[in-house]
């Protein structure tokens, strides 16, 4: 008997069995879920970045950091331009990234012991969480941060999981118990297996059943727990709660603390305030890490948009490759210097048949001369890796919601891929944009001649692919020709612009006459309407009944036709209010109306994983199931006051909607239910009003749409995988299930795919019996060859072949090497002199010194120091220790009015030591205190007394907007 098999069946047979803070929603209101532990710390500790590069720059930081902080809050207080339009949805969706993956642990860890510190389990506990903690620093310097934020969701779990489960505040603890992100301090006073630790609680009330030796002694213990068995060692703490079978046996009852019902109820608070703590010093250990910057982009926090382009260099663009480059560089000029400047630049040239190599950097210079010094060569085959490059460059590789864009003329020779990408699209959310060249009116152009010579038009099957892939993902397929090509560009444009919302956006396939109306709030600039489509008429009239029709500019703003393509850009006077827009036409047609503005929302299905008896959720990927309810978390971004009025499920193609129910959350969050979801394409539609008085004034409803459309399926399929991470050269086991109503039979064809081309094996199809129910496993064997922080996104896609309905899983690992050493470096300090600083900082000329060594004992070596704290100037340099280690010497010098220093000292495997040293004013002979981070009392640390004291004027920080991630792929040009 395996476990997996084991796992499976219970996992049919039993409720999810939550035994843990519970994951995503409090419903009592008054117990914290891992969600709002996640929440409360993630928006400590980003504020403290943001304030620490506030000071660094000398700008002013003036947000109180406590627990009311929201996203709304923190941003606006990170952004260095207080004018500037900000979009929230990407931190807002980094946070979520962060507590779905937490809550995940439930699921996927539901019977480990050690993930839950269950079962006294605390050797295995840490090492869940220093491992863990390693990953996600592997991703950090891979610049990987979207498995970053998976990994490290998931060992917060665990982390916070000790505080309910363990009776670490039942022996008076009231701060983190630091050992667990420190592998290299021992675990002390841990009860031994044999020793009872609990009593039977009495009629019910287990307030005071821990023993009283236990608690003199102050031995860390933990609750036993298991869902089929009820043996666990004699005398020994159970969890408790009705899933807990070990809870009815000697000693009866439980001790956790995961909300304010449980066993331990009473101490829930105070354990879930000890959970913030510690949850916050992890991440302070992760920051010490990444340094500011880096952490902040590991939050979702950065500077501002992303450019990548995918640029084709086979041999027949060798006539055409300077209008890609023209195409480009226009886009980086438009950019440079403006607000909406990227702050990073990614480049992928691909070939026939391969791809790279992928060029990151900051400077626009160095790319604009990369793309110059691309050459057009090989190649022949027209048919290009198109969606190959979709796949893996742009939907897996940018961050999630980019925008993309694809200039094609060429049929893609990748089109098996054609599942995968829409797949992708609706777990990414990312908007893709095809610009389609046919070849009719260039006399440049010889490629289609060289095969057959048949047509030189893009295929009709081919430009339905990319219509249908960008109708999809709420993109437009532009079709123009090579000439107009130019002129289309403005579509790009506004597609990189700052904080795009989506008012409304249909497609009619085949085209109907039909009248469009949708309400624009104060807060929109910008607004931008988008016709695409044969033959057509429109008119559209203003709030203020002022009309203009499709002929030309008017009144309301201004048109340019580029192909098929309309774009009116709207003046902007009497926007605000209801606006309609009439279509006549019999051909198929796409309407979209865009925005700019900070306020819009993000959603992502939830499924109640203990439906009735325990009413908690977590995250649903794929799709939904038609037939039955659906689940949305959806949060209002930009906008503390906002009410929600409406959430609605919308037919992307006609004029059905589903209406929600929905339950606040706090904090413009909303729990909305779904019944009984038709089959179809549907996108997310949002309405309600803004109470904020600046915006109600002016009428304050407003409407948001969702891009990707949600596509429902009469079956389900989930997958999950023992392990977020596994080592180069190891195989990983991904089993997945598929579901369906009871009584559905059939054969499933089960095709998975992965975006890094590693070996994987997976069952041709499973059968389902009418129980409703097949499961199988894909297995993945990462290359001995795998760079550390490599991440990797596994597609499970599913086909009824009776009806070629599908659905699919989408999971994501980070490859890393395991790691051994887990001591941080040290610090030695040598000498501090401040015999030349005045009582008094003066802001003179006058400097104090440091000297100190740092070294890494058996480790991998001092990798770099950095300067956390202080407005001095630090050098190191390396020399040989008196028994032959390396050292790495320190010298730092500072005005005596930057009296406080904090160095942060990291070895080759990411163990983080800091060295803190100071000049106090109050004292004469001051103390330098030199520690390891992340805790304060290390032994070991020297003390030196010097004598002289300073004043102080200390300062640091960063200013930070955000903006999208905008690739474009350009291939095949003219
Ligand atoms: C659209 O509105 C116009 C003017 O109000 C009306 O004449 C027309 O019948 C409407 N068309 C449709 C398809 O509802
Ligand atoms: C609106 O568009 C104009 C012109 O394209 C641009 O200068 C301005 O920055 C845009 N507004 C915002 C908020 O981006
Ligand atoms: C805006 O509305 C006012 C009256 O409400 C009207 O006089 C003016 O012409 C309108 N302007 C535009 C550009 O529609």
């Amino acid at each position: 008997m395996t476990s997996s098999l084991l796992w499976v069946a219970l996992c049919l047979l039993l409720p999810s069995p939550f035994r843990a803070f519970k994951p995503l929603f409090s419903l009592d209101g008054e117990s914290l879920t891992h969600r709002q532990i996640t929440v409360r710390a993630v928006l400590r500790k980003t504020a403290e970045a943001c304030q620490s590069l506030a000071t660094a720059e000398g700008r002013g930081f003036s947000l109180t950091i406590d627990d009311s902080l929201t996203v709304t809050k923190v941003q606006s207080a990170c952004s260095s331009d207080g004018s500037a339009l900000l979009s929230f949805t990407a931190f807002h969706t980094a946070v979520a990234k962060l507590y779905f993956s937490n809550a995940l642990v439930d699921v996927a860890m539901a019977l480990s012991e050690k993930h839950h510190f269950d079962d006294e389990a605390f050797s295995g506990g840490r090492d869940v969480i220093t491992s863990g903690v390693s990953a996600v620093k592997e991703s950090v310097k891979a610049q990987r941060f979207l498995s970053g934020r998976l990994v490290l969701g998931w060992v917060c779990h665990t982390l916070q999981d000790f505080y309910s489960h363990s009776n670490w505040v039942e022996l008076g603890n009231r701060v983190p118990y630091t050992t667990l992100i420190r592998p290299d301090l021992p675990l002390t006073n841990l009860a031994d297996p044999s020793t009872p630790t609990c009593r039977n609680c009495v009629a019910g009330n287990c307030n005071d059943n821990i023993l009283s030796e236990v608690l003199q002694q102050g031995l860390l213990t933990s609750g036993y727990f298991n869902l089929l068995f009820s043996a666990k060692p004699a005398g020994k703490c159970s969890h408790g709660g009705s899933f807990d079978q070990t809870s009815g046996q000697d000693a009866v009852g439980g001790i956790n603390k995961d909300d304010v019902g449980a066993s331990h109820g009473h101490m829930h608070q105070v354990a879930a305030e000890v959970a913030v703590a510690a949850t916050t010093e992890l991440l302070e250990d992760i920051r010490a890490f990444a340094g500011d910057r880096g952490f902040l982009r590991l939050m979702g926090l950065s500077q501002s948009s992303v450019l990548c382009f995918v640029i084709d260099t086979t041999g027949s663009m060798k006539d055409d490759i300077a209008e890609a480059k023209r195409v480009s560089f226009s886009i980086i000029d438009s950019k440079r210097g403006s607000q909406q400047e990227p702050s990073a630049y990614i480049l992928v040239p691909f070939n026939d048949p391969g791809f790279g190599p992928l060029l990151t950097t900051t400077d626009a210079d160095i790319f604009k001369q990369k793309i110059n010094e691309l050459q057009a060569k090989g190649g022949g085959d027209i048919p290009e890796l198109c969606l190959s490059g979709l796949q893996v460059l742009a939907l897996t590789g940018a961050p999630p919601s980019s925008e993309i864009f694809v200039v094609r003329d060429a049929p893609a020779k990748d089109a098996a891929l054609k599942s995968t990408v829409p797949a992708l699209i609706e777990s990414t959310k990312s908007v893709v944009t095809f610009m389609l060249t046919d070849n009719l009116r260039s006399s440049r152009r010889r490629r289609r001649d060289t095969v057959g010579g048949t047509s030189n038009r893009l295929p009709e099957s081919d430009a339905q692919l990319y219509r249908d892939l960008a109708r999809a993902s709420g993109g437009q397929a532009i079709e123009v020709t090579k000439a107009e090509l130019p002129q289309a560009t403005s579509v790009i444009q506004d597609a990189s612009g700052n904080a795009l919302v989506t008012v409304l956006q249909v497609s009619r396939t085949p085209g109907k006459p039909e009248n469009f109306t949708f309400t624009v709030d104060s807060s929109i600039q910008n607004l931008t309407v988008y016709i695409t489509g044969g033959s057509l008429s429109f008119a559209m009239s203003s709030p203020t009944g002022v009309s203009q029709n499709s002929q030309t500019s008017g009144p309301l703003g201004t048109m340019e036709t580029v192909g098929n393509l309309r774009r009116i850009s709207l003046n902007s006077a009497n926007q605000t209010g209801s606006w309609e827009i009439r279509i006549i036409s019999t051909e198929p047609y796409t309407l979209k109306v865009i925005g700019q503005s900070s306020f819009n929302f993000i959603y992502s299905f939830v499924e109640a994983a203990n439906p009735g008896a325990h009413g908690d959720f977590s995250l649903k990927e794929g799709r939904p199931l038609s037939g039955a309810n659906a689940s949305l978390l959806v949060t209002v971004t930009g906008s503390d006051t906002a009410t929600v009025s409406e959430v609605s499920l919308v037919d992307a193609s006609g004029s059905r909607e589903v209406n929600g129910t929905l339950r606040s959350l706090g904090e413009g969050s909303f729990l909305v239910t779904l019944a009984d979801v038709p089959e179809g394409e549907f996108v997310v539609r949002l309405r309600g009003e803004d109470s904020a008085p600046s915006r109600s004034q002016t009428g304050g409803g407003f409407q948001r749409q969702a891009s990707t459309q949600v596509k429902t399926s009469s079956f389900s399929v989930t997958a999950v995988s023992n392990s977020t991470v596994l080592e180069p050269g190891s195989t990983v086991s991904l089993r997945f299930t598929v579901t369906a109503a009871n009584g559905t039979s059939g054969t499933f064809a089960v095709r998975a795919t992965n975006d890094r081309g590693f070996v994987s094996a997976s069952p041709a199809t499973v059968t389902m019996t009418t129980g409703g129910t097949a499961e199988g496993t894909v297995t993945l064997t990462a290359p001995a060859s795998t760079a550390s922080g490599t991440d990797i996104t596994v597609t499970i896609e599913m086909e009824n072949t009776g009806t070629s309905d599908t659905n699919y899983a989408v999971l994501q690992l980070s490859v890393v090497t395991k790691i051994t050493d887990f001591t941080p470096p040290q610090c030695q300090a040598v000498t501090v002199s401040a015999s030349n600083c005045p009582v008094v900082c003066s802001h003179g000329d006058a400097i104090w010194e440091l000297s100190a060594n740092v070294t890494d004992g058996n480790g991998t070596g001092v990798d770099r120091v950095t300067l956390r704290l202080g407005n001095g100037t630090l050098n190191t340099s390396t020399a040989t220790g008196a028994g032959g280690e390396n050292v790495t010497v320190v010298s730092y010098t500072a005005p005596c009015c930057s009296d406080a220093v904090e160095l942060v000292v990291i070895d080759r495997a990411g163990n983080v030591g800091r060295c803190a040293a100071s000049i106090g004013k109050a004292v004469t002979a001051t103390t330098l205190a030199i520690t390891s981070a992340p805790g304060a009392n290390v032994t070991g640390s020297p003390v030196v007394a010097i004598t002289s004291s300073g004043g102080r004027c200390a300062s640091l920080s960063l200013g930070l907007g955000l903006g999208v991630a905008f690739c474009l792929l350009l291939g095949g040009l003219l």
